[in-house]
């Protein structure tokens, strides 16, 4: 994933007075506090603006990448859905709404809840530069989120990263609170590790116990996970720019985010027969796939004889969903060992 452009140069524009070694040194110790054991639950993780500043270069583009790649699973879950309404809940510097904007163009109306000021000024200012009219007129309020907020409802109500920074036991109050607030559907994106994933999984049971549907990744009751020690997640692609680079002290052009999250809708979705949980083993004349389905994880070795599974493979991704009406060509519908089971 790239980012837009005017996201980018206005990134570059805002830390434009910014020493390299100040950026680097903020987001070392930014990565430090949220690798740590508490990851960030003790005392606020981004406070000021040099901080506001190391998250937008160093992190903003890994969670638009994330959050774009929950939306697109929505979007396919629920084709002819389209959210005019935007509630993003601990927005940062407005990573969900840059990834939303792309993803839904006819969103009209957006609302921010988020607790530091630096990070309000800083969204703020990227957000003038949208070709999004929602996005650049978006109602930014301050607001401490495990406190008794208040917000109208949202066609698309959005938590990106934050469940890991609250006390646990402020966690099921804010995901209910989204769930009050949601219209259409509820997005809760966290890192993809073993933490992240546990608290997405936590917060799939609020919702699905308040009566919500879970539409992606998978319904809660498949069982996806291969040992005690997995842990479901997923991963994007995602360029870095020089300012990436310079704030992360790195070299390499790309870094892979890893990702955990759920969708909730209160509408039907298109169900699916399997989703693909480890990056795709491209072989000489076969694909080997991980997928995960409602009787659990299937290993399937697809080879260049099964023409139409084969064909169907070089578009499946980490991640990827198999619909239902594509479950005969990799025999998912039959209960018996599949036949391409090594
Ligand atoms: C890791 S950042 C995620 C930002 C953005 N959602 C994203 O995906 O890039 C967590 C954000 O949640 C905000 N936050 C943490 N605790 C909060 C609270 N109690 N009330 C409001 N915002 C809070 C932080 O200030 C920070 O901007």
């Amino acid at each position: 994933m790239q980012l837009p452009d005017p996201l980018r140069e206005g990134l570059a524009a805002e830390l434009a007075s910014t020493s390299p070694r100040d950026l680097s040194a903020a987001s070392q110790a930014l990565s430090q506090t949220y690798r740590s054991p508490h990851g960030g639950t003790q005392g606020a993780a981004v406070a000021g603006p040099l901080q506001a500043r190391a998250y937008a270069a160093y992190r903003m583009p890994a969670t638009i990448a994330a959050l774009a790649a929950a939306f697109r699973e929505v979007r396919d879950r629920l084709p002819g859905w389209v959210p005019r309404s935007l509630l993003d809940v601990g927005t940062g510097p407005g990573s969900a709404a840059w990834a939303a904007v792309e993803m839904w163009p006819g969103l009209e109306r957006i609302v921010f809840l988020e607790r530091e000021p630096a990070m309000i000024e800083l969204g703020r200012a990227l957000a003038t530069r949208s070709p999004s009219a929602a996005l650049r007129q978006a109602e930014w309020r301050r607001e401490d989120i495990t406190g008794a907020w208040d917000a109208t409802r949202a066609d698309l109500a959005v938590t990106g990263y934050v469940l890991g920074e609250l006390a646990p036991d402020t966690r099921t109050g804010l995901v209910r609170r989204l769930w009050e607030c949601t219209d259409g559907a509820s997005v809760i994106v966290e890192p993809g590790t073993p933490r992240g994933y546990a608290d997405v999984v936590v917060a799939g049971e609020v919702l699905a116990a308040l009566g919500a549907r879970i539409i992606a990744p998978v319904p809660l009751s498949w069982p996806c996970l291969e040992h005690e020690h997995d842990w479901l997640h997923f991963s994007d692609r995602v360029s870095r720019s020089r300012l990436h680079r310079t704030a992360k002290d790195a070299s390499l052009s790309f870094e892979d985010e890893k990702y955990s999250y759920v969708a909730a809708a209160r509408l039907d979705s298109r169900p699916i027969a399997a989703r693909v949980v480890r990056q795709p083993q491209i072989r000489s004349g076969h694909v080997r796939l991980t997928l995960c389905t409602k009787e659990g994880i299937r290993h399937l070795v697809v080879s260049r004889r099964q023409k139409d599974a084969y064909r169907r493979t070089k578009d499946l991704r980490w991640g990827s969903a198999i619909e239902e009406d594509e479950a005969h060509l990799f025999d998912l519908d039959a209960t018996h060992p599949s036949k391409f089971a090594p």
